[in-house]
């Protein structure tokens, strides 16, 4: 369903060259806290979705004071970049902005602030406006005055009646990939680390939070501190603010979810501590001392965003039997594969989503056995290989090459979370657990902290991993894997005896109408109800869906991952009973996975298309800039079947 997007490269692109290896000794693996500080590494590898130069200037800390606004529906405040300057004939700090009021720049001297000239570009469509601020004297810190845009697209607002409670606003940002900069003028690329702080003020009834040192205890008074003393990119900058309260899972992991949210997601999400221990058994320690959740309503975009320290949860997956909290999994997989070893450019997706992916499924394998994570596998894997056939070559290969673009919004592809945990899960197999799971934790240490490439990545494994293990993996097999097409003759093929169940009873109902028997089904987890829905031909019958219906109650559903299977197979097969709920489901749910599968399919014929127009006019004001955008193309590319009726007649001009 991750659907790929290419667009005509013009931006001039460097190759994949291989990035000078700026390495820093590893840090002390069991010291928590701030790895190194000057000097964070640069890759070559320039990063076209970003105007920063850091080859000249990075920013090493970042201090923000704000006014959070609702009524306005803007931030404004100050900006104070402390900067560690590279090239001593650099004259210029370019920043990346987009919809962003600039009302000053200055700069320190001697102590005193003096104003410094710069100039806004006009906006690119994608980038936005570069920030040019003049430096002559290269000053060490710099500070801008600005405000946000009510519509910046890495903010919502949202109005009371858009949350669970009804009567406080509330607010969240979305930063990956490139929409800090619409909140923060930054250096919006994660090759750049920096530390940050935070004052932030607001209304004294409303909660604020970041991606930093939430205290648990923290008083609501209007004015609220952060501090990020971990060095992270831009992308994992996240605020949120609203009616937000906590309840705790264990001494560093616990829940913030709006009142009459807190306690069914607390009973969900209660494995998070359990799952932190797994992954440092596996991956050493944990080195961002505090682990919450944040639940955001429904219109949250994405499944779930691992801004450090809090990661940012969508309701969908609270379904009451834990069966989607791999979603947990994968966010707090991020605290190793993302956020402490990062990707240079979104160009090396795999390094965050497909290792994240890979790590995800070991701890859901070690919280809740082998037949529950393969069948997570085998479900990502067929859903895979259904998408990657219709992708070009380029887009096949985990390296992406010189000239393929991807869109800042695109949601990435099944080849960047499911052949690159494939990926990792060959050479597990190839080397066992015993020589790989420690090479892992040994790459997460030495490249904490640092943004890196896909080629950093191979390089580290030819000598740590395939050298010492000769005869094991041949280059080859290795080159096949990150530049081939496809998915590569070594994949190792992974069997789920209980989707084979769910494929034997599917086939039978499709022969002679027989349900399972309710033993069986009253067994099935939400992963048996996906294969079982995956595996159906395009277009059932009524007479099909009205018996499926009856004995499952499909329509309505409160199963995200079952609607966004069902609806569409209900639209194709014009079963319109659904119809009145599947439109429900698009006004109260925002997040782009579960919603865009259903717009797809309205939008094959001009009758689902009129449809899908008219509940996208009465659902966009609730959904996120990101999913309206995405909705919008979907509706504006349609090319519907027409239909005799729809034809016009043949004398029309
Ligand atoms: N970091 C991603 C979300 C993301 C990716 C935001 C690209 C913007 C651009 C997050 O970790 C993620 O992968 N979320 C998935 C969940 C998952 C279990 C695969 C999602 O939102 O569906
Ligand atoms: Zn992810």
């Amino acid at each position: 369903m991750r659907s790929f997007r290419t667009v005509a490269c013009v931006l001039a692109l460097a190759a994949l060259t291989l990035a000078a290896c700026n390495r820093q000794p590893s840090p002390d693996p069991t010291a928590p806290g701030p790895a190194p500080t000057q000097d964070t590494p640069v890759t070559a590898d320039r990063d076209e979705h970003s105007y920063a130069e850091p080859d000249k200037v990075v920013i090493d800390d970042l201090a923000l004071d704000l006014d959070l606004d609702f009524d306005t529906r803007t931030l404004a405040g100050t900006a104070t970049y402390t900067l560690a300057w590279r090239d001593d004939s650099a004259d210029t700090l370019v920043l990346d902005t987009r919809d962003l009021t600039i009302e000053r720049v200055e700069g320190e001297r001697d102590g005193q602030w003096h104003a410094l000239a710069f100039a806004l570009d006009d906006a690119h469509a994608t980038l936005g406006s570069r920030l040019v601020v003049q430096t002559p004297e290269r000053d060490t810190r710099v500070r801008v005055t600005y405000r946000t845009s009510p519509q910046a697209s890495g903010l919502q607002w949202l109005t009371p009646e858009m949350t669970e409670g009804g009567i406080l606003p509330f607010m969240f940002s979305q930063s990956q990939q490139i929409h800090a900069r619409s909140w923060v003028p930054l250096q919006d690329t994660p090759a750049v680390r920096y530390t940050y702080t935070a004052t932030v003020r607001t209304r004294p009834d409303v909660m604020v939070l970041m991606s930093a040192d939430n205290a648990p205890d923290a008083q609501r008074d209007g004015t609220y501190t952060f501090t990020m003393p971990q060095r992270i990119p831009s992308y994992l900058m996240a605020i949120a603010a609203g009616d937000l309260v906590f309840e705790a899972i264990s001494d560093r992991a616990g829940v913030w979810a709006e009142p009459t949210m807190i306690e069914r997601a607390v009973a969900e999400f209660d494995d998070t501590e359990r799952m932190i221990e797994t992954t440092e058994q596996l991956y050493g320690p944990y080195r961002w001392e505090r682990y919450d959740l944040l639940i955001l309503p429904p219109s949250f975009p994405y499944g779930g965003m691992e801004n450090p320290r809090l990661s940012f949860i969508t309701p969908t997956v609270i379904v009451g039997d834990k069966s989607l909290v791999s979603l947990i999994a994968h966010e707090l997989a991020h605290s190793w594969s993302g956020n402490l070893v990062t990707f240079a450019s979104p160009k090396h997706g795999w390094l965050n989503e497909g290792v994240t992916s890979y790590v995800e499924n070991r701890i859901v394998e070690a919280l809740f056995g082998k037949e529950f994570s393969d069948m997570e596998y085998v479900i990502a894997r067929d859903a895979l290989e259904g998408e990657i056939d219709g992708m070009s070559d380029a887009e096949q290969a985990l390296a992406l090459r010189p000239g393929t673009e991807i869109g800042p919004d695109d949601p990435l592809s099944g080849v960047v979370y499911d052949k690159g945990a494939w990926f990792l899960h060959f050479l597990e197999e190839r080397f066992g657990r015993e020589t790989f799971d420690p090479f892992l934790r040994g790459y997460f240490d030495h490249f904490a902290f640092q943004s890196i490439t896909t080629e950093q990545f191979v390089d580290y494994a030819r000598e740590h991993l395939l050298a010492p293990n000769p005869g094991t993996v041949t280059d080859e097999e290795l080159d096949a894997w990150i530049y081939g097409t496809g998915i590569p003759e070594s994949a190792p093929r992974v069997l789920s005896p209980r989707l084979g169940l769910v494929d034997s009873a599917r086939l039978a109902w499709l022969g002679s109408a027989q349900l399972p028997p309710q033993q069986l089904t009253g067994e099935w987890t939400t992963q048996e109800w996906i294969h079982f829905l995956e595996g159906m031909p395009e277009t059932l019958s009524l007479e099909q869906m009205a018996q499926l219906d009856t004995a499952y109650q499909f329509t309505g559903t409160p199963n995200g991952e079952l609607a966004m299977r069902w609806y569409p197979l209900a639209v194709r097969s014009a079963y319109m009973l659904a119809f009145e709920p599947m439109t429900e489901f698009l006004r109260s749910v925002g997040r782009m996975k579960l919603v865009m599968p259903v717009y797809t399919a309205l939008a094959q014929t001009p009758e689902g298309l009129a449809l899908a127009r008219e509940v996208f006019a009465q659902a966009r004001p609730t959904y996120h800039p990101i999913t309206a955008a995405a909705v919008q193309r979907i509706i504006d590319q349609a090319r519907p079947e027409t239909s005799p009726a729809a034809e016009p007649p043949a004398d029309a001009g």
